[in-house]
C-alpha cells in the first residue's frame, strides 16, 4: 500500500487531493490495481504498455457518444439538447472511422511537418515579441494570462488566418476564455449546473464567432487554412456546415488549450528545479528536451478514454463492449518500467517517447506544433531572459483534473 491511500481505493477525478498532487495516485494504481474499476463506472488504465495497447487497439473506439455521457448524469439526462455536448459528439477526436479519417485528413495537411517547419520563423517572432511585452510589464505579471496562453492562440490565429490588425487583446482574452468554459465537457464527469450553462452560452459565442468569419472568407478568400476548409464544403470530401463550424472550434481550442499549460508547468518546473534551470540556461539546445521532458513529468492533459466496441481483455482483466476506459497517460509516463527515475525531472534526452500526445488512429495531429512551440520558448526564454524569476509559492492550479495547468504564475522576466 501507498501512505496515506486506502485499500479499496476508488479513482475520482474531483478529490481534491488527487487534483492537487495526482502521482502518489497514480503510483498506488500502477503497482496495486493496474486495470482499475473506479465507483464511478468506468475502467482506468496506468501501465505504460496497457495504455499504448488500448490506444492503438481498433477495437476500443469511441462507440455510443450519448450513452457514453450519461454515464456521468444518468439515463434520463438529454445529452444533445446542450449545444456544447452537441458539439462535442461531432468533434472529430470523437468520432469513429470512416467520419474521423475524412474529418482528420482534410485537417491533417495544413499540420504537416514540413508546413510547421516552415511557420518557426514566425513562431519564433511571435514568441519574442510577447516575451519582450510582459518583460516591459504591459501584459501584467500573471505569465498564464500574460503569455502561456497569448502565444500558442496567436500561433492558432495566424494559421486560421485572423490577422493580429483584426482582433484587440480583449477579444483573445474573450475567445481563450470561451475555449476554458467550453473544454470541460471533455472531462470524464458530470458538470456542476452552472459548468454546463456557461459551457452551453459559450459555444454560441464561438459558433456565432466562427460562422461570421466562414462568411467572410465565402465572399473574399484568402490564402488561409479557413478559406481552404470553406471551399472543402463544395469538394468531393463535402464537409457539412456543422462540420466545418465544429472541426475548427475543436482545431482552435485544442491548439492552445493544452499548449498553454505545457508551457504554464515548463516554466514552473524550471522555477522548481534550480540545477535543470542552471543546465538549461548553460546549454540552451536542450531545450527540445526540455520540451518532451515537461510534457512526460507534467503533462497538460492528463488523459483520454475509449470505449470497447467489442469484448476485450486488458491484461488478463475483461472489459465488456460498451465499457468506458480512461487511459490516465500521465501514469503512464511515470512507469518506472520504461522511464528511469520517473519521479525526478530532468531535461537529459530520454530514449522512450512519454504518451502524451496519445497514439493510433487519434494520435495528436499538433504534436509537431506543440513540440515546435515548447522549443523555441525555453530557447528564447534562457537565451534572452536567464535571470527570469518564478515564485513557485504564490501559483495556483485550475481545479480540473483532464487538462492540468496553473491558473496563477507569476514570473518576472530579467534579462
Ligand atoms: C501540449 C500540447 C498538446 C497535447 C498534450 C495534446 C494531446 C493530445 C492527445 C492526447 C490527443 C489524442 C486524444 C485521443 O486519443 O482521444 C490529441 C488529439 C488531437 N489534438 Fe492534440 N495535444 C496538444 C496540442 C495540440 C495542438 C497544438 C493542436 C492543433 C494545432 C492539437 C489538435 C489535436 C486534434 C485536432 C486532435 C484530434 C486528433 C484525432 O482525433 O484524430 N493538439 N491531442
Amino acid at each position: 500500500m501507498t501512505i496515506g491511500i486506502p485499500a479499496n481505493y476508488s479513482f475520482d477525478p474531483m478529490d481534491p487531493a488527487l487534483l492537487r498532487d495526482p502521482y502518489p495516485y497514480f503510483e498506488y494504481l500502477r503497482s496495486n490495481d493496474p486495470v482499475h474499476r473506479s465507483h464511478l463506472g468506468f475502467w482506468v488504465v496506468t501501465r505504460y504498455e496497457d495504455n499504448r495497447s488500448v490506444l492503438i487497439n481498433k477495437a476500443f473506439g469511441q462507440g455510443d457518444f450519448v450513452k457514453n455521457i450519461q454515464l456521468f448524469y444518468g439515463p434520463d439526462f438529454d445529452v444533445m439538447a446542450h449545444p456544447a455536448y452537441a458539439w462535442l459528439s461531432r468533434v472529430f477526436v470523437m468520432q469513429d472511422p470512416p467520419d474521423h479519417t475524412r474529418l482528420r485528413n482534410l485537417i491533417a495537411g495544413a499540420l504537416s511537418l514540413k508546413r510547421i517547419r516552415a511557420m518557426e520563423p514566425r513562431i519564433r517572432s511571435l514568441a519574442r515579441e510577447l516575451l519582450s511585452k510582459f518583460a516591459r510589464g504591459e501584459q501584467g505579471d500573471n505569465f498564464i494570462h500574460g503569455f502561456a496562453y497569448l502565444f500558442p492562440t496567436m500561433v492558432m490565429c495566424d494559421m486560421l488566418g485572423v490577422e493580429q490588425g483584426e482582433f484587440s487583446d480583449e477579444l483573445l482574452l474573450d475567445l481563450n476564455n470561451a475555449i476554458a468554459d467550453t473544454f470541460p465537457v471533455f472531462e470524464t464527469r458530470a458538470l456542476s449546473a452552472t459548468e454546463l450553462d456557461q459551457a452551453d452560452r459559450q459555444m454560441a459565442f464561438l459558433t456565432s464567432f466562427f460562422d461570421d468569419m466562414f462568411e467572410d472568407r465565402r465572399k473574399r478568400p484568402r490564402d488561409d487554412l479557413t478559406t481552404a476548409l470553406v471551399n472543402a464544403q463544395d469538394g468531393a470530401d463535402s464537409l457539412t456546415a456543422e462540420e466545418l463550424s465544429t472541426s475548427v472550434i475543436g482545431l482552435f481550442g485544442a491548439g492552445f488549450e493544452t499548449t498553454a499549460h505545457m508551457i504554464g508547468n515548463g516554466i514552473y518546473l524550471l522555477g522548481a528545479n534550480p540545477i535543470e534551470r542552471a543546465r538549461l540556461i548553460e546549454n540552451p539546445a536542450l531545450a527540445e528536451s526540455t520540451t518532451e521532458e515537461v510534457l512526460r513529468f507534467e503533462s497538460s492533459l492528463q488523459a483520454t478514454y475509449r470505449t470497447a466496441l467489442t469484448d476485450e481483455v486488458i491484461a488478463d482483466v475483461p472489459i465488456s463492449a460498451g465499457e468506458r476506459v480512461l487511459t490516465l497517460v500521465a501514469a503512464a509516463n511515470r512507469d518506472a518500467t520504461v522511464f528511469s527515475n520517473p519521479e525526478t525531472f530532468d531535461i537529459s534526452p530520454r530514449e522512450q517517447k512519454p504518451l502524451t500526445f496519445g497514439g493510433g488512429i487519434h494520435y495528436c495531429i499538433g504534436a509537431a506544433l506543440a513540440r515546435l512551440e515548447g522549443t523555441v520558448f525555453f530557447e528564447e526564454l534562457v537565451s534572452q531572459y536567464p535571470k527570469f524569476q518564478v515564485n513557485t509559492e504564490s501559483a495556483q492550479l485550475r481545479r480540473a483534473f483532464l487538462f492540468r495547468g496553473y491558473q496563477h504564475l507569476e514570473v518576472a522576466l530579467l534579462p
